[in-house]
């Protein structure tokens, strides 16, 4: 294809509405409304989660374009997110599409969020190369994914439990921590001091490429419970970084094991996760030993945007995938599983 394709990517499966413009890996624009609507809560309400979704997604559509400076007649395709996620918000995005494509006759492409999120690692250079392993950690998701070429994925392993990014928010909830609680306890785990005790590393020696964390946070929950008042507030950061270390080595150790049996060197992390400090410096590090070579997307690319998704979406139109007006959401869909 010799044209360049101007792509507009639309994501509203949780608690961000964003809209973003690329044009071929160039990110025009990405703009992204976090809905607050939640932090009372202490979590995402589903229904108010749409009904944020409802009242913005036209709003931070044209904002996309105005940035972008890009006119709606420009616009080569469409990709939005049709799963997985929360029902009733992905149903905004997906008919907010149709509709676009309706008035405008633009073809539009239903894209996968987890597809979305590995693709953020395309949107900088420099990125992976085929054959790579891909770890894509988020709040619902943890995985080990091999990826040989283009929109292929075989998953050699993932949670038997919560996910990561779920352990972490669980965590900082019973701390008493805002949601979303990664970040919170990312950011006091930095100046902790995680020896203050150990805690278990799921499926430490299994041989699999298996994660457990149900397992970790039931042993925070248990440390935290026999401590004193006094105590948990002047050992918070330390419980966080001590989490932290145990929750960050499982992923660290069977990621680099994982590249080592399936001899790849480009190792790609995606999802929410990827933002975390001591992954992104362990990984690193580690992986240098093992000459493999890391990727993780800039910060502003790992949690949900709509730029991952035009990305993914334009792979997607290249390979000749679209989809017509029966394109649904889909809750649960698993990477690589055939859309509609
Ligand atoms: O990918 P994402 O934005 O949404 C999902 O698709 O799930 O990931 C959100 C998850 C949340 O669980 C959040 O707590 C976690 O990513 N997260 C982090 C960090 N930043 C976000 N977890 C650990 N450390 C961080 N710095
Ligand atoms: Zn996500």
């Amino acid at each position: 294809m010799t044209h360049m394709m101007t792509i507009l990517g639309i994501e509203t499966s949780c608690d961000e509405t964003s809209a973003a413009i690329i044009q071929d890996d160039k990110v025009l624009s990405n703009i992204i409304s976090s809905q607050s609507v939640h932090l009372q809560f202490g979590g995402v309400v589903p229904e108010l989660a749409s009904r944020a979704h409802l009242k913005k997604i036209i709003p931070i559509y044209q904002e996309a374009l105005d940035t972008a400076g890009v006119s709606q007649h420009q616009l080569d395709g469409i990709a939005v997110t049709c799963g997985p996620g929360l029902v009733g918000a992905l149903l905004v995005g997906v008919n907010f599409v149709k509709g676009l494509s309706l008035a405008t006759g633009i073809p539009f492409v239903g894209v996968n969020h987890i597809e979305g999120h590995v693709y953020s690692n395309f949107l900088e250079a420099p990125h992976p190369r085929f054959p790579f392993l891909c770890l894509i950690v988020s709040g619902g998701h943890t995985q080990l994914v091999v990826i040989k070429e283009h929109l292929t994925y075989r998953l050699i392993g993932k949670t038997r439990d919560d996910a990561v990014g779920e352990a972490y928010d669980k965590v900082a909830k019973l701390l008493g921590l805002p949601y979303p609680g990664g970040p919170e306890v990312d950011k006091l785990a930095q100046r902790g001091n995680p020896s203050l005790v150990k805690f278990p590393i799921g499926l430490e020696k299994s041989k699999t490429f298996d994660f457990s964390y149900s397992g970790l946070k039931t042993a925070v929950l248990n440390f935290v419970q026999q401590l004193s008042e006094e105590e948990r507030k002047a050992h918070l950061a330390d419980i966080c970084a001590a989490f932290q270390q145990a929750a960050i080595t499982a992923l660290v150790s069977k990621t680099l094991r994982a590249a080592k049996t399936y001899q790849l060197t480009d190792i790609a992390v995606a999802g929410g996760v990827a933002a975390n400090s001591l992954l992104r410096k362990m990984l690193t590090e580690e992986a240098q030993n093992q000459h493999c070579r890391v990727f993780f997307p800039s910060i502003q690319y790992c949690t949900d945007n709509a730029a991952m998704i035009a990305r993914a979406g334009l792979e997607r139109l290249k390979a000749g995938y679209s989809s017509n007006f029966s394109l649904n959401a889909y809750p649960s869909i698993q990477l690589g599983e055939e859309i509609q």
